[in-house]
């Protein structure tokens, strides 16, 4: 493998993660992010470089990211290192990696493509949990039908959080819901839909809400199906609260408020331990029609998120150092394939041979 990898946030959560499997993997990423103590103990550990640098001031930004040949990541919120990372990366010519799930800055990540090409950098995001596993199974089943116009994908069993991805979907409240409509993002209100999926061979289907997840900017530009819609099962009570909430989600999203919830976030969730981790699976359906009325459905089955995360983050770094992946913007399905996924242990596919059309709610707001 060429090129030298720095791993920005490598001592939050899912950093830890990520870094220890780089090592696993025989890398020697360079360490890095604002905290010179979190960073020296964990170089002293794993026995690696590190640079303390804040994203503050774009000029020292962009001298430690030209000193290496990729970043990946794994500073977030995104909302206040992606913007930094990206301009330093297309200036200094390195690529560029992240754990990001949040419409918005996707679809801003995606806004540099053609700045990319032009600077020879690849740039790549989303390469954690999510949107792997969604954005290949969405390019799987892009490729099932002829013209593709609306998908649809839903996850049931999400159960572990680090305080990084609570502090994220918390920030991600300013936008209550969102689907993709005619090739444009359309804001709803959270739990829009109600929609039943059957995540299990021989399982009664489970009702799910709409929620908005990252693969209504990425499966976009993976397979340019028009129509996205992305749902989660949540217990019944959420499922009322938030159907009741409708546009004033918005509220959770007030700097008061959202700064309150923070505090809380960062006070009572350390993140799953390995054990919990081990216990988790991830089950995922996606849905597409395409012009004619042709469909077709497949599921998906996934370990742990975060576990997962690592491993793809990793993997999806060494592939780009490789290069592996040409300049641009790319989302993880676009860049290595809908079989991409499968390759990690405990992910599993099957393609569900008819479907009856599942009980849909009316939107609700
Ligand atoms: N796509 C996926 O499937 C997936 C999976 C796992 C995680 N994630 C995402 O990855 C992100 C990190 O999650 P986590 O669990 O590792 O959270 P975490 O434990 O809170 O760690 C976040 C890290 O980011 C750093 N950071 C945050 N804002 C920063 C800024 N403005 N400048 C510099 N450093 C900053 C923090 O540094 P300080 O300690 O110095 O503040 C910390 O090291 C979240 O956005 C989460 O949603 C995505």
């Amino acid at each position: 493998m060429a090129g030298e990898l720095l791993i920005y946030g490598s001592y939050g959560y899912t950093g830890k993660l990520v870094a220890k499997t780089a090592v696993e993997a025989g890398m020697i990423p360079i360490l890095a992010g604002r905290r010179t103590e979190a960073l020296e103990a964990q170089a002293l550990e794993l026995g690696l470089d590190h640079r303390t640098f804040s994203l503050d001031h774009p000029a020292v930004v962009a001298d430690h990211v030209g000193q290496v040949d990729a970043v990946l990541n794994c500073a977030g919120p995104y909302s206040g290192t992606a913007g930094p990372l990206v301009r330093a990366c297309l200036r200094t010519g390195t690529d560029y990696l992240d754990l990001d799930a949040q419409i918005d800055i996707l679809e801003h990540v995606a806004t540099r493509d053609a700045d990319a090409v032009a600077a020879g950098v690849t740039l790549l995001p989303a390469v954690g949990f999510s949107v792997v596993t969604t954005d290949c199974l969405a390019v799987h089943l892009a490729d099932q039908v002829d013209r593709p116009i609306q998908l649809r994908l839903a996850l049931d069993g999400l159960q572990t959080y680090s305080s990084g991805t609570v502090k994220s979907i918390l920030e991600g409240a300013s936008r209550p819901g969102a689907v993709r409509e005619h090739g444009k993002i359309r804001d709803v209100p959270v739990a829009w839909k109600t929609r039943e999926f059957a995540f299990g061979a021989d399982e009664e289907p489970k009702p799910a809400v709409t929620l908005p997840w990252g693969d209504i900017s990425t499966a976009y530009h993976a397979t340019g199906i028009p129509n996205i819609e992305t749902y989660a099962t949540v217990p019944a009570y959420a499922r009322t609260a938030m159907e009741r909430a409708g546009w004033l989600t918005t509220v959770v999203a007030s700097k008061p408020v959202r700064g309150a919830l923070e505090v809380v976030a960062r006070a009572v969730v350390s993140g799953p331990t390995a054990a919990e981790r081990a216990q988790s699976v991830v089950r995922i359906v996606g849905e597409v029609e395409s012009a004619s009325g042709d469909r077709a459905s497949a599921r998906m089955r996934t370990p742990d998120t975060y576990d997962l995360t690592a491993k793809t983050a990793v993997d999806a770094a060494r592939r780009v150092l490789d290069g592996e992946v040409p300049p641009g913007f790319w989302t993880p399905g676009g860049a290595f394939g809908p079989d991409y996924v499968l390759g990690f242990t405990g992910v599993k596919r099957e393609d569900v041979d008819t479907m009856e059309p599942p009980r849909v709610e009316s939107p609700s707001g």
